[in-house]
């Protein structure tokens, strides 16, 4: 029988990546094992970006929504790049097609920010991702771990801002 898991390759050759499958390997490939596999990921690569999180997502088959979740909520894990607050936007065809371009859109206007970028204050970080496997909830983003499934533009904006304003 051939086994899923061995079809799926990490983001890069990267040598490191070896040292994490290990780590994966150990703990089972499983749901149990989501935060040690991502405190390996960051130990190894010094953050968290969308392609680790994608192979940490399909290896431990997992919703990626669900470890991008885990990932913003604990604050011992960095996305790159590291506001004091994140907010990632579903950039897949499902959000996409439901408004996700008007959310990236009018957070840069409100916030100055683009996708992939850190407020000047260091408040921010808006992320995309290309598709968060909960299609069903487009648009869909995660504001510190919390997924928001039909979200829309003022609705986010307000909740932004009222991040910024309970650090005030
Ligand atoms: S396209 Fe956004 S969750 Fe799939």
């Amino acid at each position: 029988m051939i086994m899923q898991a061995e079809k799926i390759s990490p983001p890069s050759d990267d040598k490191r990546w070896k040292v994490v499958e290990t780590t994966i390997r150990r703990n089972g490939a499983s749901a149990d094992a989501l935060i040690e596999t991502l405190h390996s990921v960051q130990e190894w690569f010094g953050y968290l970006d969308d392609d680790a999180l994608r192979y940490v997502a399909a290896r431990l088959t997992l919703p990626l929504s669900k470890v991008y979740g885990v990932a913003t909520f604990y604050h011992f894990f960095t996305l790159k790049p590291q506001g004091k607050h994140t907010c990632v936007v579903c950039n897949g065809t499902a959000c996409y097609i439901k408004g996700a371009k008007k959310l990236i859109d009018d957070i840069h206007d409100r916030f100055d920010v683009k996708l992939g970028e850190t407020t000047q204050d260091g408040q921010l970080s808006v992320l995309g991702a290309r598709c968060l496997g909960a299609c069903g909830l487009a648009p869909a983003v995660v504001v510190d771990g919390e997924v928001q499934a039909n979200v829309d533009s003022q609705t986010l904006i307000s909740q932004l801002e009222g991040l910024e304003n309970d650090d005030a």
